[in-house]
Order: C-alpha cells, then structure tokens, then sequence
C-alpha cells in the first residue's frame, strides 16, 4: 500500500490561494470545503488527503503528525511557536502586516495613560503582543478575545488592538487607524519533523514543486 499524504489548510481565503500551488504540484481537491460539509477531502490522487481546519490549528495538526504538510499564516506560526515544525516555503499569499491600531484620534499618543493605568490591549495574538512589548519594555494588560477586536476600543474594553490589517479597511470602518507595525505576513508551507524523515521522497518532491509554483507566482 502506497504511503499517505495529509495536507492541513483552512478554508476561505488559505484554500483559495493555495489551490493554484496545489494543481501545479499534480494536486487537485474532488470537493469544495466552501460546499462541502467533509473534513477529510480526496484528490485526484489515491495517496493525496486535505484536512480542512481552523487556521489557527493547523500547526498543531502538523506537529503531532496528523498531517505530513500544512499551510499557516506567520501571525499563527508565530502564536503557535513552531515546536515540531520545518518551515520551508514562503508561500507570498494572505499577506497582511500584524498591528497595534487604536482610535483614529490616538495616533499621536502612544500611551493610554490618561489615568496612569497600563494600556490594556485586546487581541487572539496574544503571545506576539506579549513579546513586542516585552521587547519595547512596555508594561500593558493583554486580554484574550477571538475575533471581531475592532470593537473592544469602540466600547471601551481596551485602548489598543493587536490584528492583522491588510487593506485598513475594516479599521477605518470601525473610526480606528494603525499605530504601530510589529510584523510582516504571509503564509508559510509547514512540514512535520518526523515525515521530513520517514516520507522523504514524497515531501522533497512536493516542496520542491510548490517552491517552483511560487518562483512562477502561482
Ligand atoms: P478563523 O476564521 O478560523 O477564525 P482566521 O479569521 O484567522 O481564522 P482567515 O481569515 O482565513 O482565518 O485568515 C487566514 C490567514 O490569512 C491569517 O492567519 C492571516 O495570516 C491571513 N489574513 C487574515 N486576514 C487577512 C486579510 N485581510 N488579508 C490578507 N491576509 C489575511
Ligand atoms: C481580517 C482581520 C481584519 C481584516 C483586516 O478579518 O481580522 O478584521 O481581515 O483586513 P483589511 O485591513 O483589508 O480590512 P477577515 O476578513 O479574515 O475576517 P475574519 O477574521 O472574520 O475571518
């Protein structure tokens, strides 16, 4: 029997963009997560399984071996930390920039401090934000929300967010602006330690052919 392949990835806008990546390397889904109610998709190929999860577990499917290859955004690989994981490829798709933004207004008053109290700061990327201000020797209180942070300024459960911002839309959209750069983004093609060894040929050869993809641009 011929040795499986598992490919972890999120739906939306990962699957999207990865997918072009994927046909160049011979492989292409049978089902379509946006339709389809499966977690387990085939492909045209016999050996060849996608895992359709939440972005922020797939590095975690893939350092446990549960999948072989996955793809993540770097704002999760950085979150997650990488234990167990290779990270091969920049994958230049779901680029964005990881932020601190806060009311439109704030722009030129870096610390909340109006009453001396720490800037709290509301985010899901809560180990990054730690770090960065660790790294600039900011005290702040972090609190852990897991989505829609544009509105926590807005109501006044923090003074700041840390999100990703693409266009700035959605920020502008909500009276905020982005104050303070922490990271680049994009998204990575992850590999697990142990099938780097023991399914060798079949991860050399698909690393190789979506680093081709990515030279092509897709
Ligand atoms: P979930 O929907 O499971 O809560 P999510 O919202 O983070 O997770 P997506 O919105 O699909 O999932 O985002 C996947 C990845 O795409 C993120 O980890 C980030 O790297 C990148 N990303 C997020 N928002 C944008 C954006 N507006 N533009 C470009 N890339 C983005
Ligand atoms: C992401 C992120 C921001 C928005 C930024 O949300 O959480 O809200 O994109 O993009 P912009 O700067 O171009 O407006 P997304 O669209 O992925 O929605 P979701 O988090 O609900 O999946």
């Amino acid at each position: 029997m011929s040795q499986q392949f598992i490919i972890a990835l999120s739906k939306g806008r990962i699957f999207n963009e990865t997918l072009p990546l994927l046909a160049h390397a011979g492989i292409k889904p049978a089902d379509d997560p946006e339709t389809s109610r499966k977690l387990i998709l085939d492909t045209n190929r016999g050996d060849t399984k996608l895992l359709i999860l939440r972005a922020a577990d797939v590095p975690t499917y893939v350092q446990y071996g549960a999948a072989d290859v996955g793809v993540a955004g770097k704002d999760v690989l950085m979150e997650h930390g990488g234990e167990g994981l290779y990270e091969p490829v920049d994958l230049r798709i779901a680029k964005c920039r990881l932020m601190v933004a806060g009311r439109a207004g704030d722009i030129n008053q870096p610390q909340a401090g109006v009453t001396g109290r720490r800037l709290r700061v509301a985010t899901k990327y809560i180990n990054s934000a730690r770090r960065y201000y660790a790294s600039k020797g900011e005290q702040v209180e972090l609190i852990k929300l897991y989505g829609s942070m544009e509105l926590a300024p807005l109501v006044g459960l923090a003074d700041r967010i840390v999100d990703v911002v693409d266009t700035g839309n959605t920020l502008k959209a909500n009276g905020l602006a982005p104050l303070e750069h922490i990271a680049d983004i994009s998204s990575r093609l992850i590999v697990n330690k142990a099938s780097m060894k023991m399914k060798h040929e079949k991860v050399k050869t698909f690393i190789s052919d979506i680093m081709d993809a990515v030279s092509r641009g897709g």
